[in-house]
C-alpha cells in the first residue's frame, strides 16, 4: 500500500485540568489518511476530534503514540514546519490587514518576494471564488467570504494536508449546504488531502471518502460512508449517525455470517453479526433503519391485493432472506416526502418506519390501528451487542 498522507498511531493525549484530574482527551487512536483523500473525524462534542486534529498540526505533544505525514515522524516538528495547515472554526483572520495581506502573511512570513506572494494570494483568491475584494479587510466581508479567505490563506503554500476544524460551523444552514459542495469541488480540483473535523453526520456523510467515528477519545469504526451508515459496527455508531430501530434480544446462536436473536416473547430475528464483540448467550440488539422496513396490511384489500400478487410470482412461500415482524400501527404522520409510521410490535417491541409516498396526498397512508407487517431485509439489519 503507498505511504498514506497522514498516520496517527496509537495516539493518547491526556490534560490534566485545573483540579489536578487527569482527561484522557484522545484514547489510542490508530487511522491512516490516503494520500488526496478527503476524510472526516465525526463525533459528538468533547469526543477528542480537535485534540486529535492539533496533535497532527502539531499545536499538542502525544501523551503516548506518533505521528506520522507521508511516512516521517514528527514528534518535536513545530507546527510551522510541518506540510500541514490547519483552517479553524473562528477563521483567525488578521482584522487590522487587508483580505490579500491576509492571504499573503504566510508567504511572507517564508520570505517569499512580495511580487510572487501578491500574485499567488491572488490565484488562490480566485480558486476559492473570491477575485476582486484583496483590498478589503476581514469586516467588510460576509461570514462566507471570511471562511473562503481563511481557506485561500491556508492553500496558498499547497500543503501536503489540510486539517480543517469545523471550518462551516459558524454559517447558517443555506450557506453551509452551498459551501459544503464547494469545499468539495474546491478539494478535488486541488487534490489536497482534508482532514475534515464534524459533529453533522450529514456533513460527514455527504463531503468525505472516509469517515472515523470518534467516541469518548476513542476511533469506533473507519470506513467509506455507506459503510459506517450501512454495516455500523456498535451500538453508538448506528445510533449516532441517522435514526436507527434496535430490538433487544439475546444472541442465541451464530449462523455463519449471521446472528440468531431471540427477544423476550421468543419470536427470533436474523441479522449479520457486526459487533465483534457480541457473544453467544450476551445480550444483543438488532439495530435496522427505519427506511429499509416494508409495512403490509394483514387484512382487508391491501392485504389480499399483495397475496395475490405474491402468489402469482415466481417464488412463492415464506421469503428467508426477510425479516418479519407483526404489529400495529400507533401513529401515522404524512411528512411530504415519506409518512413516518410508529410500529407496536408487541411485548416492548417499538419500530419507526418511513415509507416513502409514492401515491398522492394521504391516500396511500395506512390508518392508526391497522394490523401490520413489517418486513426488511435480513442483510439490511445488524446484530450489535
Ligand atoms: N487543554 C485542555 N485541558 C484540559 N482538558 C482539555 C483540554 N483540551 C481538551 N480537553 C478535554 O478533552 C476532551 C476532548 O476535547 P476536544 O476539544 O478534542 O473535543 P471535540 O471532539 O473537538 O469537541 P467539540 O465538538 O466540542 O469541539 C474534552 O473533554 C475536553 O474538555
Ligand atoms: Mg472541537
Amino acid at each position: 500500500m503507498a505511504t498514506p498522507a497522514v498516520e496517527v498511531r496509537r495516539l493518547t493525549k491526556e490534560f490534566v485540568d485545573r483540579r489536578g484530574h487527569v482527561v484522557r482527551a484522545v484514547d489510542d487512536v490508530s487511522l491512516a489518511v490516503r494520500e488526496g483523500e478527503f476524510f472526516a473525524l465525526l463525533g459528538p462534542s468533547g469526543c477528542g476530534k480537535t485534540t486529535t486534529l492539533r496533535a497532527i498540526a502539531g499545536f499538542e505533544d502525544p501523551t503516548s503514540g506518533e505521528v506520522l505525514l507521508r511516512g516521517r515522524p514528527v514528534q518535536g516538528v513545530p507546527p510551522f514546519h510541518r506540510p500541514v495547515n490547519t483552517v479553524f472554526q473562528d477563521y483567525a483572520l488578521f482584522p487590522h490587514m487587508t483580505v490579500r495581506q491576509n492571504v499573503m502573511f504566510g508567504l511572507r512570513m517564508a520570505r517569499v518576494a512580495a511580487d510572487e506572494a501578491r500574485r499567488r494570494a491572488d490565484e488562490a483568491l480566485d480558486l476559492v471564488h473570491l477575485p476582486g475584494v484583496g483590498e478589503r479587510r476581514p469586516g467588510q466581508l460576509s461570514g462566507g467570504q471570511r471562511q473562503r479567505v481563511a481557506l485561500a490563506r491556508a492553500l496558498v503554500n499547497r500543503p501536503a494536508v489540510l486539517l480543517l476544524d469545523e471550518p462551516l460551523g459558524a454559517l447558517d444552514l443555506k450557506l453551509r449546504k452551498a459551501m459544503q459542495y464547494e469545499l468539495k469541488q474546491l478539494q478535488q480540483q486541488v487534490g489536497i488531502t482534508f482532514v475534515y473535523v464534524t459533529h453533522d453526520q450529514e456533513e460527514a456523510l455527504t463531503m468525505a471518502d472516509r469517515i472515523a467515528v470518534m467516541s469518548a477519545g476513542k476511533a469506533l469504526q473507519v470506513g467509506p460512508p455507506d459503510a459506517v451508515y450501512e454495516r455500523p459496527s456498535s451500538r453508538f455508531v448506528a445510533d449516532f449517525i441517522g435514526e436507527t430501530n434496535f430490538i433487544d434480544g439475546v444472541l442465541e446462536a451464530r449462523e455463519g455470517a449471521l446472528g440468531i436473536v431471540r427477544l423476550a416473547d421468543g419470536r427470533t430475528l436474523r441479522a449479520p453479526l457486526r459487533d465483534p464483540d457480541a457473544a453467544v448467550a450476551g445480550a444483543v440488539a438488532v439495530a435496522v433503519r427505519p427506511e429499509k422496513i416494508d409495512l403490509a396490511p394483514t387484512s382487508g384489500p391491501a392485504a389480499q391485493a399483495r397475496r395475490d400478487a405474491a402468489a402469482s410470482g415466481p417464488t412463492g412461500g415464506p421469503d428467508m432472506r426477510l425479516s418479519e415482524l407483526r404489529g400495529r400501527v400507533v401513529e401515522a404522520h404524512y411528512i411530504g416526502t415519506d409518512t413516518r409510521y410508529r410500529i407496536d410490535g408487541g411485548d416492548g417491541v417499538a419500530l419507526v418506519v418511513r415509507v416513502q409516498n409514492q401515491l398522492a396526498g394521504f391516500e396511500g397512508m395506512l390508518p392508526r390501528g391497522t394490523e401490520v407487517v413489517a418486513r426488511w431485509r435480513v442483510d439490511h439489519a445488524s446484530v450489535l451487542a
